[in-house]
């Protein structure tokens, strides 16, 4: 099968090598998605596993249309009753990048409407439209005069893990803090640590990357589990396998943060993620705080914007950059960001730069390198 996996801007090329763990074929990196060919099992397994991906696509038609009728008979010319009961339900997202068709709103409506009358015609009667929890859910894509017709397997977005009890202040997307773990070449058995932790989706994703088991919770229900072709044995397999783990022990995964109300969301998230004892969380501000020994990581999603609470923005990063300095020797630290003034204030050399999408904002993830005894070479040699 033709198949499509959808991601963030930045972690393609990631989603393509954990594709290819799955047993993906004919891997092609594109802008936010990465296509490919597998069977079934990879699908499954591709939900599953893949931590970059946001959701996975079966095509199941592609036309050369230009306009609404040639919309319509393209939907059409699919038979629709071996997808979908007549009393069964669906859903149709539609994503359009055209000059022919401007509104995808527009062009969910008149597919709805193509497949609802082919059953109509066929049977007298027609399912309904259920956008929440669908049977099928059908995902068009428009692009100049080019349309793609694929089933979502994924049902639920893939960020939705399960695990997350309450949202703290802007939490991260939880593929963007897999696709930065992963980024950040964290070897999983060093000391990992973000300072300004909030809920903990780092930190979570981090420690199921460090077991290598996915990063759901168990009973995260997929779209595929509807359908018609679904197979619960051969599901029932990939995921016994997949949830085993032989890692015994994590190294010191550390998440502190100011706040004592976000903490207490972390720790539930933590917990629900089947995760409890394996991360540890401490109640303080970043400025004061004394780390672990070194070496270590450190990831961070400060805020970005100014807020009362935090006062200066700019003197936010000022004052990280200068924590590292003083008190992370020996240590690595990534951090993410969309302000672009404040991440100058860290003031510490970046010696990478890697530009990704949270949500619509654009930013930087930017890494800094504190080497052990930097500080007292640099003192030998002014004196
Ligand atoms: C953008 S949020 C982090 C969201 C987190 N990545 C998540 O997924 O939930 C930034 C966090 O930084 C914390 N924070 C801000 N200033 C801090 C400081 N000086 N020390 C410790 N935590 C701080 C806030 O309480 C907030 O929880």
């Amino acid at each position: 099968m033709r198949l499509l996996a959808k991601t963030l801007e930045g972690l393609e090329e990631i989603l393509g090598d954990e594709l290819a763990a799955v047993g993906a074929q004919k891997i092609f990196i594109g802008k936010r998605a990465v296509e490919f060919e597998g069977d079934m099992m990879c699908v499954y397994k591709a939900n599953l596993q893949c931590r970059c991906a946001i959701r996975i696509l079966i095509s199941i038609g592609r036309f050369t249309i230009h306009n609404e009728n040639d919309l319509y008979r393209a939907v059409q010319s699919i038979s629709w009753d071996q997808y979908l009961g007549k009393d069964e339900t669906l859903a149709v997202d539609a994503t359009v990048n055209s000059d022919y068709f401007n509104h995808s709103k527009f062009v969910a409506y008149k597919t709805k409407d193509a497949i609802v009358d082919q059953f109509r015609d066929k049977f007298g009667s027609r399912p309904d439209v259920d956008l929440d929890d669908p049977k099928l859910r059908v995902n068009i894509h428009i692009r100049d005069r080019y349309l793609s017709v694929s089933l979502d397997s994924s049902g639920d977005s893939l960020h939705r893990r399960g695990y997350r009890a309450r949202a703290g202040e802007a939490p991260i997307s939880e593929v963007l803090a897999a696709g930065i773990v992963k980024l950040s070449g964290w070897d999983k058995n060093t000391t990992l640590l973000d300072p300004m932790c909030g809920s903990g989706t780092i930190l979570i994703e981090a420690a199921k990357i460090a077991l290598g088991v996915p990063s759901f919770t168990a009973d995260r229900k997929f779209g595929f589990e509807q359908w018609n072709n679904f197979k619960p044995s051969l599901w029932g397999k990939i995921k016994e396998y997949a949830y085993k783990t032989d890692v015994t022990e994590l190294p010191l995964i550390q998440g502190v943060d100011m706040d004592r109300r976000t903490l207490e969301i972390a720790k539930e998230n933590v917990d629900i993620a089947n995760l409890t004892g394996k991360i540890k969380f401490h109640e303080e501000n970043f400025e004061t705080y004394e780390p672990p020994a070194a070496p270590g990581f450190i990831i961070s999603n400060p805020p970005y914007e100014l807020r009362l609470r935090t006062g200066d923005i700019g003197a936010l990063y000022k004052m990280m950059g200068d924590q590292y300095k003083q008190k992370y020797g020996g240590w690595q630290a990534w951090i993410i960001s969309s302000n672009r003034d404040a991440l100058k204030q860290v003031g510490l050399r970046t010696s990478r730069k890697i530009i990704l999408f949270n949500g619509p904002l654009e930013c930087r993830l930017q890494k800094y390198e504190m080497y052990a005894g930097t500080r007292k070479k640099a003192k030998l040699n002014k004196d």
